[in-house]
Formats: C-alpha cells, structure tokens, sequence
C-alpha cells in the first residue's frame, strides 16, 4: 500500500490523536479553517463559524459547489480515468464509472433537471433504487443548487407522499423498478399512488432499470432515457453559499411525524472528508464498500460525498445479501478486492447466524480494514467479524454517529493514531468533537456510570435545523441539556476515557439499524380500524437487535385472534413499511399508564421479554412501585 489519499495538512497526519485532539477543541475555528482548506472553494469564507445557539453557520461567505467537489475537481488530475464506482446489481449484471464518465453523467443529468425547470432553491424527491442513477442525480441536484431528498425504496406510497408534501418537492426522480431477493420491487406503482397525494410534483423522471412495462401519465412522466437525447454534456457548477442546504433527510424521532434533518454544503462536505480520512485510512489504490443502503445517511456520506471528495473508489451494490445466496457480499468482496468493509452489526449477525462456511469460500485477504455502524454491536458479533470476515488482522472501526450529525463523530481513528480496540467500545470521539456523558441534571457521570450523552460544541457536520420547524429542532436537540446538543442515546465512558455506546434512551427503536419512532408505529396500528389504542415497545433480538412488539386495546366488537394479528401486522408493514412489520402483538383490554397517562414503555418491555418484576428496577416516571408491580401482574395474567 502507498501513501494516504489525502494530502498532508498542517494538523494531519504527523499528530498523534491527544495532541492532535486537544489543539482542535482548543482552537476550534482556526482546527476547522485548516480542515476546510482541503476542499475547493470558489470563494472563500468571510467567518469560520456564526453561533446564534442552537443554529451554526459555518464557513460564512464561503462559495462552494457539492459536484464539482465530487467529480469535477478530479478530472483535471491523474484520477480522471480511475474508478469512481463499481457497481454490481443484484442480478449480476455490472457498470463501472470512471470519474471521467461519473463526471460526464452527472453533467448531463444537471442538463435533464435544468431542461425539467428545475433551479437552483428548488426541491426535487429521489425515490429510487440502488442503482448509479441515485448518486448521480444527487450529484447533479447538488451541482445546479437543488436541494434533495432521498426516500429509501422500502418505504410506502404514504411515507412517500409525507416526505414530499414536506418538502414541496417539484419533481420526483423514480425507477420502474429494483431488484430485491430475485424479483423486480415496483417503485413507479408506489410513486403513482404517492403522487396521487402529493400535489407539489409537477413532474416525474423515470428510469428504466427492469424494463417493467409502467403507465407514464402525459405531460407529467418522463423516461429519462428519452430526456437524456435532449442534455447537454456539460452544465455548469452553480456556486452556492456555505450554509445552502444540500439535502433534507427525514428520520424517526419521538413524535408521529418524521423529522426533516437539513444538512449544509460546507460544514457537510467538510466534515465528512475530515472523518472519513481519519477513520478510513483510504489509500490511492484502496477500494472501498459501505453496504448501507443510499435510502439512509450512511449511504449518503460514505457510498457518495466522502469517498468521492477524495477521488476514491467504491463498490455498490443493489440487492440483498443472501441474494442468490448467503455468499454474495464475500463474492463481491473477492471479485473488487475490497480493502475496506463498513457495514452494520444486524448483517454481521446474520452471517454469525448462518455460520462461517459461506464467507470460508471466499478470498477476503484484500480486506485490511473493518467498520461497523447503526447500533451498538454486540462482543460476540464483534469478535466474529474480527476472526471470520477480518481473519484477525484487519482493525475494527466501531463508528457511532446519526442523521443529524452528518458524519461520525465517535470512532477510532487509524489514520492518526489507532488504540487499543475494546470490542463493542466506539473508543474516542473525533477531533474537533466534544462529548459528554452527564447524569439528568447535566452533571458528568462517574466512569463507568451510565447517562445520557451529549456534544457540547458545534460541529461543522451537525444539522441546520429540522425543514420548516427551527422550534421543533431547538425543543428535541436543545432544551433538555442548555447550551448542548443532546444525542438521545445512553453511554458510558470507562476509566480509560472510552466511550461504549448504549442505545436509545428515548422514544425511538432500532430495528435492523434503522430508526423507528414509537409514536409512528402507534398511529400506524391505531389507523387500522378494529384497534382502539396501541403501544410499541421493542425487544431484544439476535438478529435485528431490536424487535417490534405492539400491546393493541380492540374496538367493542372485536375478538382477539391470529387471523386480526396477522391483518394488524399487514397493516402497519403497508403504512410504514416492511422495517415496521411487529414480530408479535398483544391484545390487551388496558394499558398501563401512570397518573400522568404516560403509558408504561419499560414495563410493557419488561413483559414482552418475559423478564420478571425485580427487573423492572427503574421505576415509571410518575408511578409507584405497587402500581407497577399491579399493572404488571394483570398483564402477565392477560397475555
Ligand atoms: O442510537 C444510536 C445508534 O443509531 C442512532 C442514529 O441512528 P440513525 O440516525 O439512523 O443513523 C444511523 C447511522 C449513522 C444513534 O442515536 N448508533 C449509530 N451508530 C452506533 C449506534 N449505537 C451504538 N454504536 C454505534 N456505532
């Protein structure tokens, strides 16, 4: 292996991490201008950071443009003919794009938006398939000043619709299809229905991915093949302000309704390429696969903005993982000679579960490097990624980040200074990054003591503000801690300064790695008519992590029964989408709830996971250990 891929600076690579750590929180702004000085900026910032708490404008002044980071910039230079992006479907079938000809397809899809009336400040909805089109059309939104939205193709046509009544997006870019587990999934269907609801669309792009005969409704749907006869090769990048949101991404939070994270141009793009150069360690030849799906921020900053700001080279990949069989990642693996694997702790425990013949097949001795992201991951899924995908001498890089925060901001760091790994500890936090673990009060926790943790500085990654409610996004993020951002998640830091981090502390699941708000599988089971009251709670699961599991009230006149769980389960799967489908429900005639009307959560789990009273040790807000221990007992006895 050479050198790294990303050129020296004056606090990286020749720092050890303390050092480098304590200069950036130190002097935070002049850390950042350095960092920001790798990227190319048409004009440069007035002001590194503009703090009206809780709202950051970072790099104020400063002009940039996503796509000319992305492609254009490496065009001019040794990179133009190398690989951007491999990219497998899941039928086998396979595409490489150089940078030269990423560059060429970004151009003319800028040329296709532009021709649609698309401008700069418009909102345009991405609802497609795991196929090149989706990073090249937020490429190219990027590049004429569209903001985006992606919405991950496992989503509903409602889910769809909310997402784009949300944004107002003018134009919804879909497929007719994308292949999953065999068979073509419908999108155009789905984004039909979706548009049926959704009056802002005034026009749709089509790709022809499975060559599905669709409807294409005059005037409004467009193949984009056929708009493509018509592009330009060339558009030129609009230069925008730092602080232009690039893209809006919706996730779960503790309300109903999903939450529009609005990501910025500058402080996004910059701290994505400063993470991903200290955890990854990329080198010029390395090859480089994060499995997650584009539908979610993973993809969204290590499939697109940070490997390509650097000029690496990708793998994607469209389908399943045990698509035609359980060999298909260590296949895909072989045949790119991947060196670095990001994936997340459900896939490994998968594969765990279905035993180490299918990776033993395969030659993965080009891996040197590991990463794992989405959920706290468990030693023994630790220890076997490390033995049987890694064959013990690839590091681990245990990442803890969210949507809001744009990149990782827990992690090892291996490209400044890797220490010694504790399996299922995300160890430091990165430069730049100030985390505290603090009991209720905001007071920092003992080592070893478990609370709640927070950042206690801004980030240049961190969100803008939540689309249309900056209330909504002071209240979630701001209030409960003042001056700090609160993350929702339990950790603990351990007498060595390692964090291990624990999981949600609030109202949101993790099933699978992807984020589900309570609340929205409880409107979810209460939309379905025979259901008075629903509660969701989760349970541990050796797979998933976590699984769904609804305590349901019914309507008079209406009986417990499989054939009712089964239609409540097709239900939610249909309104929220197959992530959401409950692993079991209960039927119950009363929820417990304290006096508040606070429905019990942690008694309800303590249930679901059979676990018996002593462990329901931390009380219910609001009730008294006798209430509990009744309501408890009446339920035991009802289900
Ligand atoms: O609970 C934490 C968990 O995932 C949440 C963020 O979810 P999302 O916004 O969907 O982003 C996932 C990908 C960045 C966090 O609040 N989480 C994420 N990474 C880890 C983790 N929990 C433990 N360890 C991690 N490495």
């Amino acid at each position: 292996m050479t050198g790294s891929i990303a050129p020296e600076s004056k606090y990286w690579p020749r720092k050890r991490y303390f050092e480098l750590y304590d200069e950036s929180v130190r002097h935070p702004e002049e850390f950042w201008a350095e960092e920001a000085r790798q990227l190319d900026w048409f004009r440069t910032w007035d002001k590194v950071l503009e703090w009206d708490l809780p709202f950051a404008r970072w790099f104020v002044g400063g002009e940039l443009n996503a796509s000319y980071l992305c492609v254009d910039r490496h065009i001019a230079t040794a990179r133009k003919n190398k690989v951007a992006l491999y990219w497998e479907g899941e039928p086998g079938d396979t595409r490489v794009l150089s940078y030269a000809t990423l560059y060429r397809e970004v151009n003319r899809c800028a040329s296709v938006l532009k021709n649609l009336g698309v401008v700069k400040g418009d909102k345009v909805a991405l609802y497609l398939p795991m196929i090149p089109e989706l990073p090249i059309f937020m490429l190219a939104c990027g590049r004429i000043g569209a903001t985006f939205t992606v919405v991950f193709s496992g989503f509903t046509a409602q889910a769809l619709a909310d997402r784009i009544n949300d944004l107002q997006a003018k134009v919804l870019v879909t497929a007719d299809a994308g292949y999953r587990r065999g068979s073509p999934v419908p999108l155009k269907r789905t984004t039909d229905e979706a548009m049926d609801l959704s009056p802002s669309v005034e026009k749709a792009v089509v790709v022809n991915r499975a060559g599905l005969d669709v409807e294409m409704k005059s005037g409004r749907d467009f193949w984009y093949h056929h708009l493509l006869s018509e592009a330009s090769d060339h558009v030129d990048p609009e230069p925008v302000e730092a602080s232009h949101p690039l893209y809006v991404l919706y996730t779960s939070g503790t309300t109903g309704k999903p939450k529009g994270v609005v990501h910025s141009t500058g402080g996004y793009m910059v701290y994505n390429h400063s993470a991903f150069k200290w955890v990854f360690d990329a080198k010029e030849e390395s090859v480089f696969w994060c499995t997650a799906d584009i539908g979610w921020v993973t993809g969204h900053s290590y499939i697109v903005y940070a490997p390509l700001a650097f000029g690496a080279t990708s793998v994607m990949y469209e389908g399943a993982p045990n698509y035609p069989d359980l060999g298909r990642w260590w296949d895909i693996i072989q045949t790119y000679r991947v060196n670095i694997l990001y994936t997340s702790p459900t896939a490994i425990r998968m594969f765990m579960q279905a035993g180490e013949e299918w990776s033993a097949k395969h030659d993965l001795s080009s891996l040197d490097l590991l990463g794992s992201v989405g959920e706290p991951i468990n030693p023994e899924a630790w220890l076997w990624y490390f033995k049987h995908i890694g064959g013990e001498r690839c590091p681990i890089v245990d990442t803890w980040w969210q949507t809001e925060t744009g990149g990782i901001l827990i992690a090892q760091a291996p490209a400044i200074e890797l220490p010694p790994l504790k399996p299922g500890s995300a160890s430091f936090a990165l430069p730049g990054i100030d985390p505290q673990v603090v009991n209720e009060k905001g007071e920092p926790t003992a080592p070893g003591e478990r609370g709640l943790l927070i950042i206690k500085k801004p980030w240049p990654g961190m969100l803008m503000t939540l689309y249309g409610d900056p209330e909504r996004y002071k209240e979630v993020y701001w209030s409960r801690f003042p001056g700090s951002y609160y993350t929702g998640d339990y950790a603990i830091q351990d007498e060595e300064g390692y964090f291990w981090l624990l999981g949600r502390a609030d109202e949101v699941l993790k099933v699978a790695g992807h984020r589900l708000g309570t609340l929205e599988l409880e409107n979810a089971a209460v939309a379905f008519g025979p259901v008075a009251e629903a509660a969701a709670v989760s349970k541990p699961d050796p797979v998933k992590g976590e699984a769904i599991v609804i305590f349901a009230i019914l309507r008079e006149g209406h009986e417990p029964s499989s054939a009712l769980e089964k239609e409540l389960n097709a239900h939610i799967r249909s309104t929220v989408g197959p992530i959401a489908t409950p692993e079991r429900v209960f039927f119950v005639k009363k929820l417990p709830k304290t006096r508040s009307g606070k429905i019990m959560r942690r008694l309800l789990k303590a249930v679901a996971t059979e676990a018996v009273i002593g462990d329901v040790t931390t009380l219910e807000d609001g009730a008294s250990m006798d209430e509990v221990k009744a309501a408890y007992e009446a339920l035991r006895k009802e289900i």
